[in-house]
């Protein structure tokens, strides 16, 4: 029997978010139901209610969270009523050419639930990154929900995207290593996340940018070594002049904006690399000289989920923060109810907040 829930929805372009009845139907196969504890905001939830991901509207937003399977489908294997997941938006398929060449975190044939939740009339929803979790229970491919150690939801959820993303563009696609020296462009949940790898690699200088003095703040909790407010100062003069005249090993972009991203090109050590995790609009475009581009060397990499490989990735992380060597919960500004959302993305848009947290 079909669920009737409340959940988050972005009904058309630009317009504030509306907390609707959602139908969510009952696990069919390979397809898991999970009661949701909490969900985090993050930036890409508004991308999309701003039609800057696709025009697929309506959407059931949200894609960053915990909670407890309630039922399973057929054919499910490995995770089971009770559990404790994670729900991720990548779920390798195992059998894609990426996949079969033993790239799963790359996966190019990632699943997702077959049906589709809809509203009270029938119209179909579109799943934010095939997901939709400000909603009571949602429901997810078997692959996305992974089980990890029972810590607080709304610290457990953030490793479903921006903390996973940040962290993985610092450890799994710029391959920070010990004694690199690490730019991060944007102090968000995502730029904060990528500070708190690159320490964790062993970075001997972070140099955190962003417009917000808070942010800068919030940064240097993370572990940033210098700061940089990009309103006051040129970032790339900044950065160079912090690193001996050279530029770093690693710059880190988590804006999604041409000129950050170019900021971070040219803050570069020769044979640097820069690494791509804010996501552009499609209207944004960079030009870059090519000898500029050859000269310096280097590598110029996207980061997707940050390269994560969410059954390695998500239970090692859980691993390390009750180990106390990831301090997770820093990145929980306040928790706040599914009616919340639309004021959440303003908090986010006036830089007051790392991440707002649906609790359920
Ligand atoms: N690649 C992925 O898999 C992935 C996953 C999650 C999020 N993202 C993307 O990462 C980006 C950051 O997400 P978030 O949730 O941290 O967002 P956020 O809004 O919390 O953080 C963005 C930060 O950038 C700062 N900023 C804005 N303009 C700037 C400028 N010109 N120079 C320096 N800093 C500037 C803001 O002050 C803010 O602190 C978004 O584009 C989001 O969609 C990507
Ligand atoms: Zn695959
Ligand atoms: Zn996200």
């Amino acid at each position: 029997m079909a669920h009737e829930v409340r959940g988050v929805v972005a009904p058309s372009v630009g317009e504030p978010v509306l907390v609707e009845t959602v139908v969510v139907p009952d696990p069919g196969a390979g397809e898991v139901l999970v009661r949701v504890q909490a969900c985090g905001v993050c930036h890409t939830d508004l991308h999309y209610r701003e039609g800057a991901i696709s025009d697929d509207f309506p959407f059931l937003l949200g894609h960053e969270a915990a909670g407890v399977v309630e039922a399973v489908g057929d054919d499910v294997a490995g995770v089971a009523p009770g559990d404790f997941v994670v729900i991720a938006w990548r779920a390798p398929c195992g059998t894609c050419r990426s996949c079969l060449k033993g790239r799963p975190w790359y996966c190019f044939d990632s699943r997702n639930a077959a049906q589709k939740s809809t509203l009270i009339d029938g119209t179909p929803l579109s799943a934010a990154l095939g997901i939709g979790a400000f909603v009571e229970v949602t429901l997810v491919a078997a692959g996305q929900a992974v089980p990890v150690p029972r810590v607080r939801p709304e610290t457990a959820g953030l490793l479903g995207c921006g903390v996973m993303a940040g962290l993985g563009a610092a450890l799994n696609t710029g391959g920070v290593g010990r004694g690199d020296t690490v730019a991060v462009f944007g102090c968000g949940g995502v730029g904060d996340a990528a500070i708190a790898g690159a320490v964790m690699a062993g970075a001997r200088r972070v140099i955190a940018v962003d417009v917000e003095e808070r942010k800068l703040a919030w940064a240097r909790e993370f572990g940033a070594t210098d700061t940089v407010n990009a309103r006051e100062t040129d970032p790339v003069e900044a950065i160079k002049s912090l690193t001996g005249g050279f530029g770093v090993d690693v710059a880190i972009e988590a804006v999604g904006r041409p000129e950050t991203m170019l900021q971070a090109f040219y803050a570069r050590d020769l044979a640097g690399t820069l690494v791509q995790v804010g996501v552009p609009a499609p209207t944004m475009n960079v030009e870059i000289p090519m000898l500029e581009f050859f000269g310096r060397g280097g590598a110029l990499k996207p980061s997707w989920y940050g390269d994560c490989l969410p059954t390695r990735d998500f239970p090692a992380l859980i691993d390390l923060y009750l180990a106390g060597r990831l301090d997770l919960d820093r990145f929980v500004s306040e928790t706040i109810a599914l009616d919340d959302v639309e004021e959440a993305f303003a908090r986010m848009q006036r830089g007051e907040v790392l991440r707002s947290v649906v609790v359920f």
